[in-house]
């Protein structure tokens, strides 16, 4: 997937700490095509690159929008967006790639915490009224992006929870037919506790210092405590025939593409799948969203960027 520049059209105050992003080619020239769920890679001027998903109209092919909310103890790049991007700046692009598609089916229920609305957003509307519901929480009516967008499509609950709590999960999940395919981005926290609950088709896709709903964050497994954690290990690469000290602190893609030029890798967050590596030996420690449960279970391959090694050693296929 190449680089290429895209100028920021405009700059819009979606809500309290979100702005959205109007990004165009420079030519004018229409943008390649994307379905709901895609996100952008997007490089900023200091040359940090983060992820975010489209949230705009597909069939709008003179640009394309993106929502970032403010995270001032994040990585720095949301901060970036919001105080140094301004109209004309020029971005380095890439995408969209799309991880987190719609499937087709009957049924759907969406669930967003926060910024989480950004890929949902197009794909509610795309879907036919009635046959979708989404449950949108924020910690306040102002702080919920595309609040108003949503409030004229029939099947849409606000759930500020300032003035309403959290969203009743057992409620809602608990009333759905089996066959109801239910997408849920968000933090965490809301992912696990929809995992938890809800037996049927899930799609998730994690924000809140690790994703690309529009959002970084320090407090995700995958970009805080998961990837960096408090034991060190040894790895093995066979092919390159290297053992190397993973040190508390630091991560296993770290100390791998320091030693071997050229490793893959891209979100460093355990999303993107770029940086999946085969697992000759030891036990992987998961820490990606990537991965299903018998692919976890298999133990033959991980995510570097995120995963540790559940024990003293792993050998890797590099
Ligand atoms: Fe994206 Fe590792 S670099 S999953």
């Amino acid at each position: 997937m190449s680089l290429f520049p895209l100028t920021v059209r405009s700059v819009v105050r979606e809500a309290e700490d979100v702005l959205g992003l109007l990004l165009a080619d420079p030519t004018g020239a229409a943008l390649a095509p994307w379905e709901p769920g895609a996100h952008l890679e997007v490089t900023l001027p200091s040359g940090a690159v983060r992820h975010y998903s489209l949230c705009g109209d597909p069939a709008d092919r003179s640009a394309y929008r993106l929502g970032v909310l403010r995270e001032p103890a994040g990585r720095g790049g949301s901060e970036e967006i919001h105080t140094r991007v301004r109209e004309g700046t020029v971005l380095g692009v890439r995408g969209p790639v799309n991880r987190f598609p719609l499937v087709p089916a009957e049924r759907y229920l969406f669930l967003a915490g926060g910024i989480g609305i950004t890929p949902l957003l197009p794909m509610v509307r795309a879907l036919p009224p009635g046959t979708w519901s989404l449950v949108y929480g924020g910690r306040s009516l102002a702080s919920m992006a595309y609040r108003e967008e949503l409030a004229g499509l029939p099947g849409v609950t606000l759930v500020p929870q300032d003035t309403a709590g959290r969203p009743d999960l057992d409620g809602v999940l608990g009333g759905l037919a089996p066959d109801t395919v239910v997408y849920c981005c968000g933090p965490e926290g809301l992912l696990r506790a929809v995992a938890e609950r809800w037996r049927g088709p899930l799609r998730t896709e994690r924000f809140g210092a690790a994703v690309p709903a529009g959002t970084e964050s320090p407090a995700s497994p995958a970009c805080g405590e998961g990837p960096a954690g408090p034991e060190g290990f040894e790895v093995e690469l066979r092919r390159s025939g290297l053992t190397l000290w993973v040190e508390p602190g630091r991560t296993l893609l770290d100390v791998v593409r320091g030693a071997v030029p050229g490793v893959a890798y891209s979100c460093e967050e355990g999303w993107c799948g770029t940086c999946e590596t085969k697992v000759l030996a030891g036990v992987p420690e998961h820490h990606d969203t990537v991965l299903g449960a018998d692919e976890r279970a298999s133990g033959t391959t991980m995510m570097i960027c995120v995963g540790r090694a559940h024990g003293p050693r792993l050998v890797l296929d590099v």
